[in-house]
């Protein structure tokens, strides 16, 4: 496998762009850029992508794909929102740039946040090992890679109970994960997936329709599973280009 260590969106293979500009022009009969939606080309795309994801990442029955828009940035906030239980407070692990803009947006949900681990004391060079999670916390969210200093968590075994949400934008697919270790994984899919557009959400049915705040209908997850990715517009081409690029992982 090739492994690209320049931040910034992924390479895409030369076959993918091919296929790409073939369907920018025809796409049966339209362009991919103008179908509608609600289409039975179109559902037929995001089926495959659904599909896809499932296989190739070995995906229980228990969870839901979703491709939706935000980038991992709106992860942030969505992940909190969704997450928030009784005690209103998620448990973060600080290892980067990105684990600390998930923090600061904790508190635009009407939530807390407890730093229970980081290694900003050494500009995030390395993961730490010392994690000690409070007992009144509703989550544990962790970002699996720091795309920029290249610190990546090689286990992800906390030694909790709590619900763990993981931010895989930059590593995802990358190596095969145990999906039904996490209550919640997203990732832009610019990194690891496709062009920039969509961002993945990979998640555990049962966190749904818990949270303790209100959530605006877009950032609720429960809506977008309700309306199997389409609860608003999505992202056609941008998941269209990731089912291309998907083809050649399935024997990862
Ligand atoms: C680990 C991680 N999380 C979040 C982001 C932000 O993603 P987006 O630009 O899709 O909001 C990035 C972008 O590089 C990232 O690498």
């Amino acid at each position: 496998m090739i492994h690209n260590f320049s931040a910034g969106p992924c390479i895409l293979p030369q076959d993918v762009f091919e296929e790409a500009s073939k369907a920018v022009k025809d796409f049966n009969g339209l362009s991919i850029l103008e179908i509608s939606h609600r289409s039975d080309d179109f559902v037929a795309v995001i089926e495959e992508a659904r599909r896809l994801v499932k296989e190739i990442l070995n995906v229980p029955e228990n969870y839901t794909v979703l491709f939706l828009q935000g980038g991992a940035s709106l992860g942030f906030l969505i992940s909190a929102l969704n997450m928030m239980r009784e005690n209103k407070t998620g448990a973060y692990i600080n290892t980067g740039t990105w684990s600390t803009k998930a923090i600061k947006e904790v508190k635009f949900t009407g939530g807390n946040e407890v730093v229970v681990a980081s290694s900003e004391d050494k500009n995030f060079s390395y993961i730490p090992k010392k994690i000690s999670i409070p007992k009144n916390v509703d989550y544990l969210h962790f970002t699996s890679n720091n795309t920029i200093y290249g610190t990546q968590f090689k286990k992800h075994n906390f030694n909790t109970n709590l619900p763990i949400v993981c931010d895989m934008s930059s590593d995802i697919f990358s190596k095969k994960i145990d999906v039904s270790k996490y209550d919640l994984i997203y990732a832009g899919a610019q990194k690891n997936i496709g062009p920039a557009g969509t961002t993945l959400y990979i998640v555990k049915n049962d966190i749904l329709n818990k949270s303790s705040l209100p959530i605006p209908s877009m950032l609720d997850l429960a809506k977008h599973v309700k309306g199997d990715s389409m609860f608003n517009t999505p992202p056609v081409f941008s998941i269209y280009v990731s089912i291309l690029n998907f083809y050649p992982r399935l024997n990862f």
